[in-house]
């Protein structure tokens, strides 16, 4: 296992451009399950979990091409295989292929994912929308088999939340069913938004993008996809925060500040310079008033489903509230136990009190965290652990920084072009 290696303290300056989104990414190279024939996807970010997912496609019988960010897949021959145990708790993405191997072949066999660092993340809702499309559901022996006579046909399907990763396999199910299939309270996360395109590319008759109702009017058949991936929302407001904490000034660049405006009003509010130009986003320092201390204020917020504040976002956001003037509270509505970072970040010496789904956090001024020993717990946790560590005083070492590695390509290279002292070591 390797860990990440920080000389904290310095400010970062530059530019960093964002790669593909992780989280479009996977949904994307599902959909190319749903017909034969070669498929292709630009800015396909190169990560741990896009490899994984690429994995399960070849025990699926799909072949794959990498060329620079552009991934050629030939689907023509999708095997009848499960997706299994050691793969699905490695990525719990992998239960996307449940809605096109059901569109496709009829019959899909994915290991139930289990509990996470972050939540017990159940698929109820994924299963209960196949079953209103005519799919049956069995559990047995810690699997999913799913099964359906012939094609699947219309339903209405109604999400109790708005379940991201649920949406887009209603979505791919759908779109090959007979008649038309409404799914209400669905998820209007980007990532769903780039799905839609893709698959209404390929011929699929889908309406109410970017809004919590889709119709979806089945098809008999689809064309190959050519499609780009959008970039990574999260991945962008990451480096904003990461240039923002370690009190430097620079632009990301490669993004579509829309898709994470919430984090941009948080952090004007905070008291950062925030300019957005076409598909880039400058951060500034706050302005210092006579008499007052150094850095930022402090913002509260609330994750929510898109276009509220992402949970992708909220560790990160917190590693800088540890450094504002002010006190913060950070409330996470969507995941349970979405705060592992808390107690590493008190390692570093912030000052969080946790009380139940929310967190306060007294900010201690710009000089108040010092480098340490800490372990990254999930993907996001990690990240925040980063931002935190690129700010502390001193060096500070991040341990299974794996998590790291399945969601930020060439982390070390674009930290270290922004001018931080980082480095990876076999632990
Ligand atoms: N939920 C259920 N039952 C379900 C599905 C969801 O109760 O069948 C609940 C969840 O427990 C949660 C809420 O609904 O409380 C929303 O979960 P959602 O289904 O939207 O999450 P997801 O689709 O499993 C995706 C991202 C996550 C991101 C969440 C929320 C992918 C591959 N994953 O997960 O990304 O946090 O949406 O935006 O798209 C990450 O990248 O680090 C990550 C965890």
């Amino acid at each position: 296992m390797e860990k990440l290696l920080v000389e904290g303290g310095k400010a970062l300056y530059g530019d960093v451009a964002v790669s593909g989104a992780k989280n479009a990414a996977l949904p994307l190279l599902a959909a190319t399950l749903l017909t034969p024939g070669r498929h292709v996807l630009g800015n396909v970010p190169d990560l741990r979990d896009t490899r994984t997912f690429l994995r399960l496609m070849e025990d699926l019988g799909v072949t794959h091409e990498r060329q620079g960010d552009t991934v050629t897949i030939d689907a023509t021959e999708v095997r009848d295989a499960e997706a299994s145990y050691d793969l699905v708790k490695t990525m719990r993405a992998s239960v996307l292929v449940l809605g096109p191997l059901l569109a496709r072949r009829g019959r899909a066999r994915v290991s139930l994912p289990g509990g996470c660092a972050i939540g017990a993340r159940p698929i109820n809702f994924h299963l209960a929308g196949f079953e209103k499309l005519g799919v049956a559901c069995r559990l047995e022996h810690g699997y999913v088999d799913a099964e359906v006579p012939g094609r699947m046909r219309g339903g209405c399907v109604y999400f109790d939340i708005p379940s991201v990763t649920g949406t887009e396999n209603l979505l791919m199910a759908a779109v090959l069913a007979d008649g038309v299939t409404i799914i209400k309270n669905a998820a209007r996360e980007p990532e769903v938004g780039n799905l839609i395109d893709m698959l209404n590319g390929m011929g699929a008759q889908i309406r109410g993008k970017d809004s919590d109702r889709l119709t979806i009017t089945g098809v008999k058949s689809l064309r190959p996809a050519n499609c780009r991936i959008i970039p990574d929302r999260i991945e962008a407001g990451t480096y904003l925060l990461a240039i923002a904490a370690s009190g430097g000034e620079g632009r990301v660049t490669n993004c579509q500040p829309a898709h994470f405006a919430s984090l941009l009003a948080k952090m004007r509010q905070a008291g950062f310079g925030i300019q957005e130009g076409g598909d880039c986003v400058a951060v500034r320092q706050p302005l210092v008033n006579a008499g007052a201390p150094p850095g930022w204020g402090a913002a509260d917020i609330k994750t929510l489903p898109f276009p509220g504040y992402p949970t992708d976002l909220q560790a990160q956001f917190m590693a800088l509230m540890t450094l504002s003037n002010g006190i913060s509270v950070i409330t996470e509505t969507i995941f349970e136990n979405r705060f592992m970072h808390v107690a590493e970040l008190q390692r570093l010496g912030a000052d969080i009190r946790i009380d139940g789904r929310s967190c306060v956090v007294r900010g201690q001024g710009v000089k108040a965290l010092t480098g340490a020993k800490v372990m990254a717990t999930d993907l996001r946790a990690s990240s925040s652990l980063v931002i935190a560590a690129l700010a502390a005083r001193g060096r500070s070492e991040i341990s299974r920084i794996y998590h790291l590695e399945r969601g930020y390509e060439r982390l070390v290279e674009k930290l270290t072009a922004l001018g931080a002292t980082v480095g990876k070591e076999n632990e």
